[in-house]
């Protein structure tokens, strides 16, 4: 069974066996009847890179709905089910004049594996909105609650990618959003430019969710039309004692204070300035307007982009003395 319609970097890889499961209690049945098969679980293939044939069951969960399940004067509580898309989710709730998603418009990807990576863009993280997710637990197919704090978020980092790894399938995910006063968080410059460009003052949800489409649009390609992860690095977090003799020396290096001890580096910044932004080696290349994403321009395979971000991370550490880090997971 082929996966390539099934990762967004359009890689062709072969799945042993492939079921797609539409219901909880497909799931759990599913689950139970195959205790003994290794398994594989897929949702939205959006931050992974398939580096080999998948030599195991491929679960790919395709349950759908979503609901508001509780309000109040101020706030709503949303349900969706794993396999919603996540911006058409995102979407639904703005349409509503909920609010809180709406730095978050255009991420590729379904509702499940939010909370796996902890998904974030324009100086929002979807930790500032959850509230829970449910789980079934591979092993016994017991259902399984995780709470905010259970899932110990992180910059792109939660429980999922840790302790609990490749233990539990996420079937849904609670957030709590405002239905009014708003934090409208324009607190990102590329926002204020899109905004100012526009007339706009007094931004509602829809122009916030307007201005973040158009400004990744004019970055990002679309995975559609041209096969793609995302930003395949994390930005390297440093010590201020680390990060004070690299400064010295390269006094132009963009960073972001995040903390008393610490900065963040853009690593799109060192992956241009080593050279590499809109480079191509054979189908598998750096993006033009965006030096963190990887992209597939039609036959790469997994293992080729693979060696090109290996590449990147040599140049990186050697130039600036800088380690950078795959935020996809590469399988
Ligand atoms: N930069 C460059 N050259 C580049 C790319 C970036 O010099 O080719 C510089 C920019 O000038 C800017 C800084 O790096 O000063 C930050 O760039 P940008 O605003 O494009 O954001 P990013 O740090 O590259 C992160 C997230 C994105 C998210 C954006 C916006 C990570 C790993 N990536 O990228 O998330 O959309 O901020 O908030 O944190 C993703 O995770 O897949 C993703 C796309």
């Amino acid at each position: 069974f082929s996966l390539k319609n099934y990762n967004t970097f359009g890689i062709e890889a072969k799945a042993k066996e492939f079921v797609a499961v539409h219901s909880v209690m497909e799931l759990k049945t599913l689950l139970a009847k195959t205790h003994l098969v290794p398994k594989f679980i897929l949702g939205g293939g959006s931050n992974m890179l398939l580096t080999k044939d998948i030599d195991a069951l491929v679960v790919h969960v395709d349950l759908k709905g979503k609901k508001i399940i509780q309000q109040n004067d101020a706030y709503v509580w949303v349900e969706s089910q794993a396999g919603e898309n996540w911006h058409e989710f995102v979407l639904w709730t703005i349409n509503q004049d909920f609010g809180g998603l709406e730095n978050m418009s255009l991420i590729p990807g379904n509702v499940g594996t939010t909370p796996v990576q902890n998904i974030g863009a324009y100086g929002t993280e979807i930790k500032d909105c959850f509230v829970s997710c449910t789980a079934i637990a591979i092993q016994n197919q017991e259902e399984v609650t995780f709470t905010k704090e259970q899932c110990h978020f992180g910059y792109r980092e939660s429980i999922f990618k840790n302790t609990a790894k490749d233990q539990y399938i996420i079937t849904s995910v609670v957030f709590k959003l405002t239905k009014k006063n708003h934090q409208i968080n324009t607190s990102y410059g590329d926002i204020t430019n899109q905004l100012a460009q526009k007339n706009i003052t007094n931004p509602s949800l829809k122009d916030i969710s307007n201005a973040v489409i158009a400004i990744r649009k004019s970055k990002l390609p679309d995975p559609k039309e041209l096969g793609n992860s995302g930003s395949f690095f994390k930005n390297p977090i440093l010590s201020k004692t680390a990060f004070q003799p690299i400064l010295a020396k390269f006094p132009e290096m963009k960073f972001f204070e995040i903390s008393a001890t610490q900065v963040k580096v853009p690593a799109g910044w060192l992956i241009e300035q080593a050279g590499f932004k809109g480079k191509r080696f054979g189908d598998a290349g750096i993006h033009k307007n965006q030096a963190l994403v990887l992209v597939n321009y039609g036959q790469a395979t997994g293992q080729e982009i693979l060696e090109v971000s290996k590449t990147i991370q040599q140049t990186i550490l050697d130039t600036f003395g800088i380690a950078i880090e795959a935020e996809v997971n590469i399988i």
